[in-house]
């Protein structure tokens, strides 16, 4: 008896999957495609290698090349940012977020960090990995009209709750946290300021949203996977310098955390695309970041257009790579719905809460994004075109099979990925080995 035919079923179904991307409008906004060389990498012999521990010291025989490209991929990732320290080995945003918890507080201490109806990833709450590290939370206030941090009210939380650290960064993240001035009153009580950019990491890096190491943050973590658009995985960065014993415990502790604290091989396939996306990222990134945010711009001045409730009006909508939109009144979990209904017309986002949701299964929001459709090479001109497919299939209520039909024959002028080394590759194409 064979397992070939499950294995080929399996096959089948990956093929269908790259149809399905190839002929929607992918639009959640923690997801991006990967370019061919980050690709290569990861078929590479790198692939379920173990390297342990640091380059020039492992614990395993075999490392010496791979030693070669975590030393390259170190590099290009603290030129890529402007730092002193990173460490590229979690394997993904959550993993980079569990070292950072570890390093800097106990079991039981006390963390500021935001709701998640406001935004906050669960990995920052009880139920995710500040909950896995037994740490003990106080949150923070959060204005809707300005969807940001109340600031005077978060200046009084940290005062008050006196946290080992501060945690900010969001996954709906419409705006720059303003961190200045609340790494300021965190460093005068001795806390760390710790900033998850693992949304907008690849926006930092282009220049295009806040310089968080410049503006008060101790450590930053991120995934390589959203808007800086390399493979699955996280990073650790930081521009503390090692000049002190205190700070140069607090850099060991980070790098002690992630190995052995919570990888062992840590993905070396991983690793060395990473590295290639960071090598991306230093020659298109800037330009990449750039039309991110113009095309949020643009898709949220379409939908705004279009009578939907964008949020973040008062102050332009968005200055990342997000929209955020409410479907009906808070407490009307009209976003499962919308969502449902525009992943029957071809467009595939998520419902998610906004401020004042009491349910994230339930929510009244959609959040939406635009760094797959950029990569694909769509400019402002096509957000308004995108945004008419939202009204046709949520305010007119059109056949979404209808509208399907008509996201399909747009998206195929939108197949070849733009901002990586190689030209003309169809990012949907399904490359088959036999
Ligand atoms: C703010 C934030 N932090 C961490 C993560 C987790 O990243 P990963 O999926 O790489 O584990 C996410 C995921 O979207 C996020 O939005």
């Amino acid at each position: 008896m064979s397992y070939l035919d499950d294995a080929n079923y399996i096959r089948g179904l990956a093929k269908k999957n790259n149809e399905l991307f190839g002929d929607s409008l992918p639009m959640i906004a923690s997801e991006n495609v990967l370019s061919p060389m980050c690709m290569e990498m990861l078929i590479s012999d790198f692939h379920g290698r173990y390297a342990e521990g640091h380059p020039g010291k492992r614990y395993y025989q075999g490392c010496k090349i791979f030693d070669d490209v975590e030393t390259k991929g170190v590099e290009l990732a603290k030129k890529l940012f402007n730092c002193s320290f990173a460490n590229i080995q979690a394997t993904s945003g959550t993993v980079a977020n569990m070292a950072v918890f570890k390093a800097l507080a106990k079991p039981g201490e006390r963390v500021t960090v935001l709701p998640t109806a406001a935004g906050a990833h669960i990995s920052h709450g009880k139920i995710g990995g500040i909950g896995v590290r037994g740490l003990d939370t106080v949150e923070f206030p959060f204005d809707k009209e300005n969807m940001n941090l109340d600031i005077e009210g978060s200046k009084k939380v940290i005062r008050e709750a006196k946290p080992k650290f501060a945690l900010f960064g969001q996954s709906v993240f419409l705006f720059p946290t303003p961190l200045e001035e609340l790494a300021e009153v965190s460093h005068e009580l001795g806390a760390r300021v710790v900033y998850d950019a693992a949304h907008v990491l690849g926006l930092i890096a282009g220049g295009k949203f806040q310089d968080p190491l410049r503006e008060g943050a101790d450590v930053m973590m991120g995934s390589t996977h959203k808007t800086l658009p390399g493979p699955q995985g996280g990073v650790i960065l930081s521009d503390v310098k090692a000049d002190s014993e205190i700070n140069e415990k607090f850099l060991k502790a980070i790098d002690f955390a992630v190995f052995p604290g919570v990888t062992s091989s840590y993905h070396l396939h991983h690793c060395a695309a990473k590295a290639i996306a960071f090598a991306e990222h230093l020659e298109f990134g800037r330009e990449y970041a750039g039309q991110m945010v113009s095309n949020a711009k643009a898709l949220a001045q379409g939908l705004h257009e279009r009578d939907f409730n964008v949020l973040g009006e008062k102050l332009g909508f968005t200055e990342s790579h997000q929209v955020v939109v409410q479907i009906g009144e808070v407490g009307e979990a009209k976003g499962r719905w919308a969502a449902q209904v525009l992943e029957d017309a071809g467009i595939i986002c998520n419902m998610n809460m906004v401020p004042e949701d009491t349910s994230a299964l339930n929510p009244s929001g959609l959040r939406l994004g635009v760094p797959e459709l950029t990569r694909m090479g769509m400019k402002e001109k096509e957000m308004g075109q995108v945004a008419e497919f939202y009204k046709r299939a949520l305010i007119d209520l059109e056949d979404p099979t209808k509208v399907k039909e008509d996201v399909r024959a747009f998206k195929q002028d939108y197949r070849i990925m733009k901002f990586c080394f190689v030209d003309n590759w169809d990012a949907y194409r399904y490359n088959e080995l036999f």
